[in-house]
């Protein structure tokens, strides 16, 4: 079980990860070339404000607890997969978001754990997130099927 101040740390670490998930699924949503990167793109495109509300809720959370939401020279990038420079490489952005949403996922059931018993408003949050970032490991997961085949 985890204190305050270790609640709060989690949850940045969770809003870093998700401003990463927009920066990456931005880029790879742009950068792709090519017929079969079409539903890609827009899927990714979709994911964008997603993502960015999933950071938007992490953000109140934060400040409901009494922490302070980091700005950007304290938001940790550079531990998700970069966007390739081969632009027709769908595969690989199918599995790079895949790895971002399996470690999404794992991190939120990192706090629902460490909430358990504790601060039921932050674990509800992240049951909330989980279920969305499930959602989209299977979508992906979907992607990879018909795109690796
Ligand atoms: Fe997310
Ligand atoms: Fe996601």
């Amino acid at each position: 079980m985890a204190n305050k101040s270790e609640v709060i740390q989690l949850l940045k670490t969770a809003y870093s990860m998700e401003l990463e998930t927009v920066c990456n699924y931005l880029a790879n949503s742009i950068n792709l070339d090519g017929v079969r990167a079409e539903e890609i793109k827009k899927s990714l495109a979709a994911d964008i404000t997603e993502e960015l509300m999933h950071a938007q809720q992490l953000a109140q959370r934060i400040k409901q607890l009494g922490g302070l939401v980091p700005g950007s020279a304290s938001v940790t990038f550079g531990n998700q997969r970069q966007p390739s420079d081969n632009t027709t490489d769908v595969v690989a952005v199918i599995e790079a978001v895949i790895e971002a949403e399996e470690a999404a996922c794992a991190h939120y059931n990192k706090i629902i754990k460490a909430t358990d018993g504790q601060d039921y408003v932050t674990q509800d949050l992240c049951i909330r997130l989980l279920a969305s970032e499930e959602e989209h490991l299977v979508l992906f997961r979907g992607y990879l099927k018909e795109y690796s085949g």
